[in-house]
This record gives C-alpha cells, sequence and structure tokens, in this order.
C-alpha cells in the first residue's frame, strides 16, 4: 500500500494499469461537485456508456440514504458514482446494491487489509462504525433498468475533527483505523476492478455466490435488530437475506417478516 496525501484524484493515474473491460474506461474527475450521483445520473441521460466513472474531491450535497447528508469533506474521502446499464430486470436490483457492497469490501481489504462488515442493507462498517455508505439510484422504464448508479462514498482519510459533533461516536474512517494514511487512488482503483467483477458474476446468474459472501461479512445476520420501515417499527432476529435480497426478520412471536426497506439499527442486547 502507499501513502497518498495529494489533494486530487487524477483519472489518467486510476486508469494506469486498471485493466478492466468496461468499467472505468470513461472516468470523470472534479475538484466539486454537488453529488457524484446527480452529475452521474446526468450523464446517463446524455448516453454516457455502461461503466463511466464519477468522482469528486469534495462534495457539497453529499447525499445517503433515506435523505440523509453523506460529510464529503475535501481531498479525504472517495465520493464516486458508477454508471451500469444492466440487462438484469428490476426486481434484481436490491441484490446489485448488496453485490456493491461485497465488492467495496473486497477492494478495500485488498488495498487496506481492513475488514469491513456490511450492516444491511449497505453500510460500510468498521469495528461497528460507519466508514462509509452506498447509494443506489437509478431509473426504470417498460419495467427496465434504463439505467444505474451505484454511489460508493467511504471515509478514507477523514479525521473526527472532520465530522459534526452528532455523529462522533457512529462513525470512523480507514485512517483512523489502520492507524495511517491509505491510497485513495489505490482504493478507487480495485473498487473498479471488483465492480466489474462482481456485476459480471450477476450478469450470469451466480446471485448465490454474492448472496453467500455478503452473509460471511454481514454485520446483522445473527443480530438482534430493530428495524425502522416505510411500516413501521419492528425487532427481532435478523436470520437470512432471501434471493431477492430481502433481509428475513423472526420476531420474538414466531412471525417472520420480510423487509425490503428502511432503517437497521443493531440492538446490543440480544432479546
Ligand atoms: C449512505 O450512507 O446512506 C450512503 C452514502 C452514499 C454516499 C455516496 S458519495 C458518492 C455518491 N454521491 C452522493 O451524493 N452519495 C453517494
Amino acid at each position: 500500500m502507499t501513502s497518498d496525501i495529494s489533494f486530487s484524484l487524477s483519472a489518467k493515474e486510476i486508469q494506469s494499469d486498471l485493466n478492466t473491460t468496461f468499467l472505468g474506461k470513461e472516468i470523470h474527475v472534479f475538484q466539486e461537485l454537488g453529488s457524484t450521483n446527480d452529475l452521474a445520473k446526468e450523464l446517463a441521460l446524455q448516453g454516457a456508456p455502461s461503466g463511466t466513472a464519477v468522482l469528486a474531491n469534495r462534495q457539497t450535497k453529499g447525499r445517503g440514504r433515506m435523505g440523509r447528508p453523506f460529510v464529503s469533506p475535501p481531498g479525504v474521502g472517495i465520493y464516486l458514482s458508477i454508471l451500469l446499464r444492466p440487462t438484469l430486470p428490476p426486481f434484481r436490483l436490491p441484490i446489485i446494491t448488496l453485490a456493491s457492497g461485497v465488492a467495496v469490501a473486497k477492494a478495500i481489504w485488498k488495498v487496506t487489509q481492513l475488514k469491513i462488515s456490511l450492516k444491511w442493507p449497505n453500510d460500510l462498517l468498521l469495528k461497528e462504525k460507519k466508514a462509509g455508505g452506498i447509494l443506489t439510484e437509478g431509473k426504470i422504464e417498460d419495467n427496465k433498468m434504463s439505467f444505474l448508479v451505484i454511489g460508493i462514498g467511504l471515509n478514507v482519510n477523514t479525521e473526527m475533527s472532520q465530522f459534526p459533533d452528532d455523529l462522533l461516536p457512529l462513525v470512523t474512517s480507514l485512517r483512523i483505523e489502520k492507524g495511517q494514511l491509505c491510497s485513495r487512488v489505490d482504493i478507487v482503483r480495485e473498487i473498479l476492478r471488483q465492480m466489474e467483477e462482481t456485476y459480471l458474476q450477476l450478469e450470469t446468474g451466480q446471485e448465490e455466490a454474492i448472496l453467500k459472501d455478503w452473509s460471511a461479512i454481514s454485520a446483522t445476520l445473527g443480530k438482534w435488530i430493530r428495524v425502522s420501515s416505510p411500516t413501521g417499527l419492528m425487532e427481532g432476529l435478523a436470520e437470512r437475506v432471501d434471493e431477492k435480497g430481502a433481509l428475513i426478520l423472526q420476531k420474538k412471536d414466531g412471525e417472520t417478516v420480510r423487509v425490503t426497506a428502511g432503517e437497521v439499527t443493531i440492538l446490543k442486547d440480544a432479546q
């Protein structure tokens, strides 16, 4: 692993020795954007090819799931959106999101030897604290995915002082956990490689392998959790993810619930 404290990322540097077939062939890097996901969606509507990547050194309106902001200070994080044009039907969307988490976790392990765990659906955790997350957005037309944007946010060299006070107990960065600077370029390059590999696995029907990988690094399965979902609050044991990427929850009263959307809190005390 090389250290980088360079302020800017460069497409040329990322693409050197990338060796992917389509992912990252076109990379757009900006000093500052509102949100890389917004720009990637605009490029998608203008006909940009599948595999196009958008990166910003800083985001002023970085978004997370459930409309939450994603803190994106300059020069220290990875704020990356990848445009895909999947041939898979829209009901496969949740699996693509889980698969992206697996790909990012593998990339981080390869470059830094830090072990990410995944909180359903896609929070990237290090020692139970959030080091990043994934926001998948897209457009479905005539029951087909016209395009998909996988937005990946990672706190790489972020210091505690760069997070707002209310997040301090909940967040971390690769640098904090590793105790040294981590190379954003090396991590971005590896994410692009792993994303391509995982995406091709999905397109060739290897969902089972992806779900197995996801389950192996899950921070959620086997835990008592609380889910805040559009239909309300519930608690139970997170048993497994099904073939469509939904979380299967076993409630205290024995009822099994299939959760397709919501925010998970891992409860410390098993009930
Ligand atoms: C989450 O934690 O809920 C998901 C965070 C996703 C953040 C990334 S940063 C790149 C892309 N652009 C955004 O505005 N959001 C995603």
